[in-house]
């Protein structure tokens, strides 16, 4: 692949990233691109900053230096109001609880982040719902209401629901650990499939035996992320 190309294809870049607590520093210059069509895996012991890189690549939090660049866009060169439009049209968050409306059915809960967009004003959200819920072969739970699903089926839900504005970023934190094995490899083939469909998925886990859906796996220590090289 020639230089143009990869740039062409780089969704978030992350330029000497540092993250302090008082005098604690959890990122140490983290340099890395993230590209489309690609699933990333960050694993690292509790409390290494894992958290920490995802809310900054989520826009949820801001580096103490550097720069994120989504998009090409240096986020430093933003006001809030279009980082929030940023965060909202273009990255889905999932996380270790799955945070459902529980008063909500199952298509209800996917409508969510669609109602509060405009740009969705004049589509059938309902309809959109369903096609969701069927891309993660819940179409037959669609008026169920989050207690009435179990464990994996309510993660999928919550994964439609990243995607409902059609986020082309997906940070998910330790999305599967709840999970028991069969549903932690169901939810990660879910992950994978908005791969094929040129997302930029980014996925904290604990779990080793993931390592085989990631494009490529960083281990964060010391606030460097370092490659794992796994062999498939
Ligand atoms: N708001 C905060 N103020 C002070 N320290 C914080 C804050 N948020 C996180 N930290 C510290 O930063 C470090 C990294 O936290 P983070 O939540 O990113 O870890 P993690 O790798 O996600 O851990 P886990 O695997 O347990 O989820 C921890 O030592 C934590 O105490
Ligand atoms: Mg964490």
């Amino acid at each position: 692949m020639n230089n143009t190309m990869s740039k062409l294809s780089t969704k978030i870049s992350l330029k000497c990233i540092n993250k302090n607590y008082g005098s604690n520093q959890i990122l140490n210059n983290i340099n890395i691109d993230f590209h489309e069509a690609k699933l990333y895996i960050l694993m690292g012991q509790s409390g290494s900053g894992k958290s920490t890189l995802l809310n900054i690549i989520g826009l949820l939090d801001k580096p103490t230096s550097g720069e994120v660049i989504i998009n090409n866009t240096p986020i430093s060169k933003l006001n809030d109001n279009k980082i929030s439009k940023l965060r909202m049209n273009d990255i889905g968050f999932v996380f270790q609880s799955y945070f459902l409306h529980p008063k909500m059915k199952a298509y209800e809960n996917i409508m969510i982040p669609m109602y509060i967009n405009t740009a969705y004003k004049n589509i059938d959200l309902k309809k959109r719902s369903l096609q969701l819920l069927s891309l993660f072969g819940l179409e037959n739970k669609y008026d169920m209401y989050p207690n009435q699903l179990s464990g994996g089926e309510q993660q999928r839900i919550a994964i439609a629901r990243a995607i409902a504005n059609d986020a082309s970023i997906i940070i998910a934190d330790e999305p599967t650990g709840n999970l028991d094995k069969e549903n932690e490899e169901i939810v990660l083939e879910c992950l994978k499939k908005l791969v094929l469909d040129g997302k930029t998925v980014i996925v904290v886990t604990h779990n080793e035996s993931l390592l085989k859906y990631a494009d490529k796996s960083y281990y964060l220590n010391n606030g460097s992320l370092e490659e794992i090289y796994y062999e498939k």
